[in-house]
């Protein structure tokens, strides 16, 4: 069985456990979340030894060349030297805003210590000093200077908990990344968009939408964010005051529950966008939020004559609990 040094010392794999995994059992508090390849919260460097290609699937090009892996997905066929990431994946950053958006959404701004390169609609992973890392998507322009997340109250969750109930203005984590291909890309400025999400999964959203009015986008753009209810809905006049500014821009806010209106639709969201819209052939979408909703979103909008290669996703997969 292969072995990985880390920090001075040498770990043997078990069959098929994943570098990720050999450090936890050895007692090494090595950040990580959803285990599943998704979050790049466990993001490690190789200085010696072959990393296999798929701990390096969607990480962008510059870092693979610096050996940056995924290590809950990589399982080495040989012996690997590794070590934590540096100062061009991982920086300090210092929490200058917590503004509540509604009940359960919390507006979180991050002032990096150097600068970071994103694009709106991204990820990144904050970690805290003990090593609980969690991701979350940046809802603003790099222009701002900051990052901002919109991070959703999870019952007993503990980095949510934290930033809700824990976290003051000042306090300083770690910012990993940024990751992720969910962004406008430009160079067909005419093509519909389509961006649908629910909860939290507005963050990217709002994100992209606000990237694609900067860059000159000048085909219809419509967003659709679900809730269970209204008092899920955020960012409702600030989408609404969009909307008047851009006639080319369209924002329906749904609902699972409550009362149909001409202000609010009622269904799920698929529901919702496959009524408004059945034929989506030749259109871009964004999904984002929860992972079952994005996977289902995906596949309908595909059936609906979307090009799967103009469809991109955000999946928000939860942390994997400890077994
Ligand atoms: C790429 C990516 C982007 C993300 N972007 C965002 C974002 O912009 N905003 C945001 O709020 N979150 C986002 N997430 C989810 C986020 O990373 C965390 O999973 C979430 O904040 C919960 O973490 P926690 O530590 O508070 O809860 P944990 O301590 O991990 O979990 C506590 C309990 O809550 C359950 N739980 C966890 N998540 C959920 C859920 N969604 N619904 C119901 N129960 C749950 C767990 O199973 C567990 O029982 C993103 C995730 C990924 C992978
Ligand atoms: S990508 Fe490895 S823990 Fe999420």
């Amino acid at each position: 069985m292969p072995t990985i040094e880390f920090d001075g010392r040498k770990y043997h794999l078990a069959e098929q456990e994943s570098v990720l995994d050999a450090l936890l059992r050895n007692g090494i508090q090595a950040a990580h979340s959803c285990k599943a390849g998704s979050c790049g919260s466990c993001l490690m460097q190789a200085t010696q030894g072959p990393v296999p290609i798929r701990a390096q699937a969607g990480l962008k090009d510059s870092w693979k060349t610096q050996g940056y892996f995924l290590s809950c997905v990589c399982r080495p066929e040989g012996d690997l030297s590794i070590g934590k990431v540096g100062a061009d994946a991982q920086l300090g950053a210092t929490i200058t805003l917590l503004e509540l958006l509604s009940p359960d959404v919390l507006r979180v701004r991050l002032r990096c210590d150097g600068r970071i390169d994103f694009r709106a609609g991204q990820y990144v992973t904050i970690v805290q000093e003990g090593g609980l890392a969690r991701s979350y998507s940046i809802a603003n322009l790099p222009d701002e200077g900051e990052l901002e997340l919109h991070v959703r109250k999870i019952a007993g969750g503990r980095m949510s908990g934290w930033l809700h109930k824990g976290a003051v203005v000042g306090d300083r984590v770690s910012v990993l990344g940024p990751s992720g291909e969910c962004f406008y890309v430009p160079g067909t400025p005419d093509q519909p968009l389509l961006l649908a999400g629910t909860g939290t999964g507005l963050a990217p959203l709002y994100g992209i939408l606000r990237d694609a009015l900067r860059q000159g986008h000048r085909g219809p753009i419509h967003v659709f964010h679900g809730a269970l209810h209204t008092g899920g809905l955020y960012l409702v006049d600030e989408l609404r005051r969009l909307a008047s500014l851009h006639s080319h821009v369209e924002y329906t806010p749904a609902v699972l529950n409550g009362e149909e209106s001409d202000a609010v639709a009622v269904g799920s969201i698929d529901q919702v966008v496959l009524k408004r819209f059945p034929k989506l052939s030749g259109w871009r979408g964004y999904v984002c939020g929860d992972p079952t909703l994005v996977q289902m979103l995906k596949k309908k909008l595909f059936l609906c004559g979307m090009s799967s290669r103009d469809i991109y996703a955000d999946a928000f997969v939860p942390a994997a609990q400890p077994s």
